[in-house]
């Protein structure tokens, strides 16, 4: 299964904390780890770890940080091709704290990310156009999002968008997408409804559906995710973990979805093998460390089946 990811690429500085601090406050943590990161990267990283053969299109520094970077997704076997280094602009970075529960708070400088253009798009096209699925976030500008999604939309290719961070989405945009996987907070933030229990899930999924998308995936943490479509909405439970560090869970997820969907997997079956690849990333620190290859999570789907 061929599939491209267009989207962004971190490093991320992690201190882990006994709790998350409020504005204006200093709490003292108990570790630092550099980690690579970025929602692009992860997901064609955790696309790969799954079995996809992915390239990854993005933008790094030239500096150590985008030395590194390239070194993970090539080290993972991501093809990297039509990953540019920016001559001018630095790596992007991510400041990460993550709490005894899991829970982090994430800021981040963009750098290179947001050079990311249609020229980068166009030079990767034939790649692109071979593609089973094309992954998008929204971690680089978005008219480079855009250009991306209409062009494997006008050839067929099916478009995953995984809305995050929250930025407003055109009906124009959604009208490339095949698969719109937002979680609960964006799933709130695209719809305006507060999502309180399944019937708001399903509320806010059909409510995205209105505006021209044919499926949606809406995904809850420890409650599993809703697919939602014109057929119905399917709730897909989640496997319970302790959770150490939930930071780059749903990336791991749409890694796991597009690869599934790529193999033929319907959706409910791809949701149950995305769930537990997230579930698993999350017993452990980091983003692209904390990702499982496709062996555990078929060993771990056996045992809880
Ligand atoms: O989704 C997690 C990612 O968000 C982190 O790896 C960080 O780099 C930010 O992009």
């Amino acid at each position: 299964m061929k599939i491209s990811v267009v989207g962004s690429s971190n490093t991320d500085m992690i201190i882990k904390v006994p709790r998350l601090p409020v504005p204006g406050e200093t709490v003292i943590g108990d570790s630092f780890t550099v980690a690579l990161g970025g929602k692009g990267a992860n997901q064609a990283v955790a696309a790969a770890r799954f079995g996809g053969d992915v390239t990854f299109i993005g933008r790094v520094g030239n500096d150590v940080f985008g030395i590194q970077a390239l070194k993970g997704l090539k080290d993972d076997g991501v093809n990297i091709d039509f990953t540019v280094k920016d001559p001018v602009v630095p790596s992007g970075i991510a400041q990460i704290v993550v709490d005894e529960n899991g829970r982090n708070i994430i800021t981040v400088a963009s750098g290179a990310n947001q050079n990311l253009c249609e020229q980068d798009i166009m030079k990767a096209r034939k790649s692109i156009l071979a593609s089973d699925i094309l992954m998008l976030q929204l971690e680089v500008p978005n008219q480079t999002v855009r250009f991306a999604a209409k062009l494997a939309f006008e050839n067929n290719i099916r478009v995953i968008l995984n809305p995050a961070p929250a930025h407003p989405l055109d009906d124009e945009l959604l009208g490339y997408i095949s698969v719109l996987t937002p979680n609960k907070q964006e799933a709130e933030y695209l719809t305006g409804i507060s999502i309180t229990d399944e019937r708001s899930v399903e509320l806010a999924g059909r409510i995205l559906l209105e505006r021209g998308l044919t499926r949606v995936i809406i995904t809850l943490g420890t409650k599993g995710a809703m697919v939602i479509d014109n057929g119905g909405a399917e709730h897909v439970p989640a496997f319970h973990v302790k959770s150490i560090d939930t930071t780059a869970a749903s990336d791991v997820f749409n890694g796991a979805l597009a690869v599934a969907l790529a193999e033929g997997k319907n959706f409910y079956e791809s949701v149950r093998f995305a769930n537990a690849a997230a579930a698993i990333s999350t017993t452990r620190l980091g983003a692209q460390p904390s990702i499982p290859k496709r062996e555990e999570v078929m060993a771990w789907l056996r045992k809880h089946p």
